[in-house]
Parts: C-alpha cells; sequence; structure tokens
C-alpha cells in the first residue's frame, strides 16, 4: 500500500508475537497445542508488586509522571544497579521507559543516522535488526557459532567495526542462546573497544536474574569499566518480577543520552504508566525474594527440558547457562522424511511439522539469524515441558 511509509515496510512484525497469534489461532480452531514459543515468566506477578501498584492507584497516583520516569523509580533503580551489579549511577543517569524494548528503540532513534552501523551477533533478538532499521540504521550482524559458545568474539568484534560503527549490542544472559558471558570474554572484548572510542555500547541485560549451574552475570559496565562513559544498560521489570504487562524498563547511561531519550519520549509516549512505575518501585527496593525463587524454578525446568530433548533422535541440546531458553541444533533432522512424505529442508519446515503433525509450536534459529535450530522456552509448566518434549521425540522417531 503506497500510504505506507518505505521505513515501515523494510521492517516485519516480531517473529515471537506472531508465533502467539499462530497458536491462538490453532486452539480457537480447537487443536491441542504445547506452546514452546513464550518470551514471557509464566509465573504470578509478585504479591507485594501487585499491592504497591493498588496502593498508586488508590493514593492518586494516576497522573502523567516526568518523561525520564519518577524521581523515586530513578533512585530505586540506582539504588538497585549498586546493590545487584556494584556500578554507580545517579537517578540523574537514569532514564525509565514503557519496557526494555520501548528505551532500546528510543536510544536507536536518538542516536542513529542514516546509514550508521550497529554491530549485533548472531543468534540475536530478532528485535535489534528491525529496531535500526526501521531508524534507518544498518544491522552488521556478526555469525556466531556454538562452537563459541554463542558469544562474539574479539576477533570478531575487531573484523566488524567501521568508522560508521555507532553501536554495538551486546545481551547477556541472552536470548535465544542462554550465552552468558564471562567477566574475562567481556573483558576481552573491551580490549578491541578501547582502540576504537567511536563505538559505543549497548548492554541488554534484561535477562541478568536467571542463571543456572554457577554462571554468574555480570553486567559489561563492571567487566569493562572504561566504557561506562559509552554504555547503555537496558534493563527492567518485566523478566526478573513477571511483569511484563506493567511495560517497565529502564536506561542507565551518560546524562547526555539519557536526556535525550527523555526527550524523544516527551514526544511519543509522554511518560511510563504512573502505577507501573510505583509497582516498579517495590519490585527493584522489596524483597528480591521472587526473583530468586523464579531462578530456581526455570534452572530445574531448563534441566529437565534440556534432559528429555536430548532423547529427541536428531536433536543435539546443550544445558542452558541463563535466560530461558533452549537453542538446539536440529542439523540432524535435515534431509529426513516426514510419514506424509514431506523433506525437512530447513528450521522453518521443522517447525512446521511440529507445529502441524505433533501439536508443539517452536521457533525456528532463521528468525534469529543462525540455522539450523530451534527457540524452545522453558518458562512454562513441567507438565507442559513433559507432554511436549514427549511430542517431539515422537515425531523425530518416525522420520526415515
Ligand atoms: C533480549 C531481550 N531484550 C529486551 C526485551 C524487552 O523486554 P521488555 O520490553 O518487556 O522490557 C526482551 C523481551 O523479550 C528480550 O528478550
Amino acid at each position: 500500500m503506497d500510504f505506507l511509509s518505505d521505513r515501515i515496510n523494510r521492517i516485519k512484525p516480531s517473529p515471537s508475537m506472531a508465533a502467539k497469534a499462530l497458536v491462538e489461532k490453532l486452539r480457537a480452531e480447537g487443536r491441542d497445542i504445547v506452546d514452546f514459543t513464550i518470551g514471557e515468566p509464566d509465573l504470578k506477578t509478585p504479591d507485594n508488586v501487585v499491592e504497591a501498584a493498588i496502593a498508586a492507584l488508590r493514593n492518586g497516583e494516576t497522573k502523567y509522571t516526568g518523561s525520564n520516569g519518577t524521581p523515586r523509580l530513578r533512585k530505586a533503580i540506582a539504588e538497585k544497579l549498586a546493590r545487584d551489579n556494584q556500578l554507580t549511577y545517579a537517578p540523574e543517569n537514569v532514564v525509565v521507559g514503557s519496557g526494555g524494548k520501548h528505551i532500546i528503540f528510543h536510544a536507536l532513534a536518538v542516536t542513529l543516522n542514516p546509514g550508521d552501523e550497529v554491530i549485533v551477533h548472531a543468534p540475536y533478538w530478532v528485535s535489534y535488526p528491525d529496531m535500526v532499521v526501521v531508524n534507518e540504521g544498518v544491522p552488521v550482524i556478526v555469525q556466531g557459532s556454538e562452537a563459541e559458545g554463542f558469544k562474539l568474539t574479539a576477533a570478531a568484534l575487531e573484523a566488524a567495526i567501521t568508522p560508521r560503527t555507532k553501536w554495538l549490542i551486546l545481551n547477556s544472559p541472552n536470548n535465544p542462546t542462554g550465552a552468558v558471558y564471562t567477566a574475562e570474554e567481556f573483558a576481552a572484548l573491551g580490549e578491541v573497544l578501547q582502540k576504537h572510542p567511536h563505538v559505543w555500547v549497548m548492554s541488554d541485560e534484561i535477562y541478568e536474574h536467571f542463571v543456572y549451574d554457577g554462571a554468574q552475570h555480570v553486567s559489561a559496565v563492571q567487566a569493562i569499566p572504561a566504557i561506562a562513559e559509552r554504555c547503555l544498560i537496558v534493563n527492567g521489570a518485566s523478566k526478573g518480577y513477571s511483569m511484563t504487562g506493567f511495560r517497565v524498563g529502564f536506561g542507565a547511561g551518560p546524562v547526555t543520552l539519557v536526556n535525550a531519550i527523555a526527550k524523544l519520549i516527551s514526544q511519543t509516549t509522554t511518560c511510563p504508566s504512573s502505577i507501573s512505575q510505583a509497582a516498579a518501585i517495590e519490585a527493584f527496593s522489596g524483597s528480591q525474594d521472587a526473583p530468586r525463587a523464579a531462578a530456581r524454578s526455570y534452572a530445574a525446568r531448563g534441566k529437565l527440558m534440556a534432559e528429555l530433548l536430548g532423547k529427541a533422535k536428531g536433536i543435539a541440546v546443550h544445558a542452558p547457562r541463563g535466560a530461558f531458553y533452549l537453542y538446539p541444533s536440529v542439523a540432524g533432522l535435515i534431509g529426513k522424511t516426514t510419514p506424509a512424505g514431506d523433506v525437512l529442508a530447513s528450521d522453518l519446515d521443522v517447525v512446521r511439522y511440529f507445529t502441524e503433525t505433533a501439536g508443539v509450536a517452536t521457533l525456528d534459529g532463521s528468525a534469529y539469524g543462525v540455522s539450523p535450530y530451534l527457540r524452545l522456552s522453558f518458562a512454562t509448566s513441567e507438565q507442559t515441558i513433559l507432554e511436549g518434549c514427549r511430542r517431539i521425540v515422537e515425531a523425530c522417531a518416525v522420520l526415515t
């Protein structure tokens, strides 16, 4: 349609949101679908957070706030960064948005000029490249590999940097692979970044609470203090506190950048929800039992899913280190024939086969930039994991 801008025509809808819509459609048709596509916690929002939201409503905290967020929430976030990440930020260094995604989008919008490059390591969270494109930047995709633990290496970073590089986006713990960078791995990237002071770093730490098997979350700024002056930390309440619907995320970084983000927010969404901000103060400052309990629960479920999927012929699984996703290779299924006589030529074919034949919804690695893999979320009940994996094991067994 001619009326729509070139900008919007260049991007696609978020594949995970599209998958959610497909699952809903199939269920509405009466199909029994096990859903492993979900990118959000299945756990309840903690009671203390819900109570804080209700109290905010009763106290009349129902009006616009400053575009950078309320002073109390920005103070709570600065204290959270000191407590959890050993980082010193003043409330003036913090901007609150309607989700981490909102902050990333606004950060790109206020910094990218047409043709500016953003380094994105694959497999990547599906939204990064499109958010760069819609802001007229150029995503420079660095292909990662399982052999490197799906982590960006110093050599690959060095090779990707050009005079047009504006940002490097880092995401640890990682969606979709569950990879968690160590301080040493970040430090190796830091050595490259020291040589290229024009490159800024966006460190997406939204899954920080979910690390397993002795892995530890380290903020990129903690590991590379020299980049503090050119790093935007992105985090939020969605994953750690099961608050996806509240839409609260934040950016922490140099004042000039966070003020520019707030300036744009003042012209887009005005401010994040006042009620959600009040709830987020309780999330960040109140009892931290809920994210700890959630991490224990996801650890057990990730382990279970990895064990069960490991039994499927043709699927090679690694136990997750962080976040709540598995990213197994399905190279062993490519070229196989289904009972209906179709040949599985790609991971997208595998996704279709599992959805249509086994009633299990997953996401294809091609959406995340590295194939042939699948992304499966284990932020779902143990019963769902048992049933979905049983169906996948069966569906793989009948391939020839
Ligand atoms: C890697 C990553 N970053 C950021 C987000 C954004 O989350 P929200 O906008 O709910 O804070 C997500 C959500 O799926 C994510 O997976």
